[in-house]
């Protein structure tokens, strides 16, 4: 009889995959779609005039995916391969369990990057624990340095909370730091030269934005609306010439300039007046199960029903793949379509 040890193992065996290698999902226009954006509750602790109506009514719990629910989704969204997340509201800090879905994310196969955009009020606790768990970048929402402006346009929140929350994301080294101010005619217009005067002195990437419009809030939105180009020429009056970064090339969905001497850049959002949708590689996962192709379309794909009458990971993933596949090629603002069925902080933006 031969002894086991005469056996020679198979020469160099490679791993076992625990994953099946990465697949590349397309929509039908060739979209490499790899980017999730993931709203994690549609609550808030501020109250954006651009945003929600002051007596916002929220959903009930129970209709919002539980983290078993939510880390099942993300699983499949690795395997039809996913690599980049970001974690969005209504305001992601006030769900209960943050850390560990960012553990989570983090620690899915594929996953790249894993970032947040966050009002920044619950950062100064938050910042270092998140930084630990796997959150690598996250953006902050600053409309006015001025606190009486601020508390206008937020309803009641406090600017100095804020700058708390960005010198604790310094700190953590959720780097590099980007902030965002939505501009909204008779609220912070003027406002566009003292944020964009931050970046002379700071690594920081000032985002500003046009707002856009939907549902019930739509009306108030498109009659404030403040233009890349009028932003533009307000800051080049009082700073100087803003100078093209990247050639020109979108920075996701900014386009780029730097002030003359500055550390830091500024970029413009311009989803009205210069579309972008041709670059999108992203859909969204609202806090109540469903998967929304197009942030300023209503098509959706329900995934909370299947999940909780028993869906398998399979089935989930030939959903989802058919509905990707059938992403709108882009938003239809300039023909009056207006998103109707959700409002920004119900789909995470
Ligand atoms: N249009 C553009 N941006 C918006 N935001 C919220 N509502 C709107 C809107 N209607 C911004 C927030 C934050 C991000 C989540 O989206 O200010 O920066
Ligand atoms: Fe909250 Fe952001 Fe909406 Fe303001 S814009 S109310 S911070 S979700």
């Amino acid at each position: 009889m031969l002894s086991l040890t005469e056996f020679a193992p198979p020469a160099s065996r490679p791993d076992r995959l625990v994953e099946p290698a990465a697949t590349k999902t397309y929509d039908a226009f060739g979209r490499h779609i790899h980017y999730l954006r993931v709203s994690l509750t549609d609550r808030c602790n501020l109250r954006c005039v651009y945003c929600m109506p002051e007596q916002m009514v929220f959903r009930p719990s129970e209709e919002l995916l539980t983290d078993h629910e939510l880390f099942k989704v993300l699983e499949v969204m690795s395997a039809l391969g996913f690599d980049k997340y970001r974690l969005t509201g209504g305001e992601p800090t006030v769900r209960p369990g943050l850390v560990e879905i960012v553990r989570h994310i983090a620690s899915l196969p594929n996953t790249r990057e894993v970032a947040m955009t966050t009002n920044g009020l619950k950062l100064a606790r938050l910042a270092q624990p998140l930084k630990a768990a796997g959150l690598q970048r996250v953006n902050i929402s600053i409309d006015s340095l001025n606190p009486d402006k601020f508390r206008r346009i937020t309803r009641w929140g406090d600017v100095r909370d804020v700058l708390a929350g960005i010198e604790a994301a310094e700190r953590a080294g959720l780097t590099p730091i980007k902030l965002n101010a939505v501009v909204i005619r008779g609220f912070n217009e003027e406002d566009v030269v003292p944020l964009a005067r931050l970046t002379l002195d700071h690594e920081w990437q000032f985002r500003f934005i046009e707002v856009m419009p939907f549902a019930d809030v739509a009306e108030f939105q498109q009659a404030s609306i403040v233009t890349t180009r009028e932003m533009m020429t307000r800051i080049e009056a009082e700073l100087g010439e803003l100078q093209e970064e990247n050639g020109g090339q979108l920075d996701g969905e900014a386009k780029v300039y730097r002030l003359p001497g500055a550390r830091g850049t500024i970029g413009f959002i311009s989803p009205v007046t210069a579309p972008f949708c041709a670059s999108c590689n992203r859909v969204r996962l609202t806090a109540d199960g469903t998967l929304r192709l197009c942030l300023l379309k209503d098509g959706e794909l329900d995934l909370k029903t299947p999940l909780r009458r028993g869906a398998s990971q399979d089935d989930l993933l030939d959903l989802i793949r058919a509905a990707i596949w059938r992403k709108p090629w882009g938003h239809d603002l300039a023909h009056g379509v207006i998103p109707m069925n959700r409002i920004m902080s119900e789909i995470g933006g």
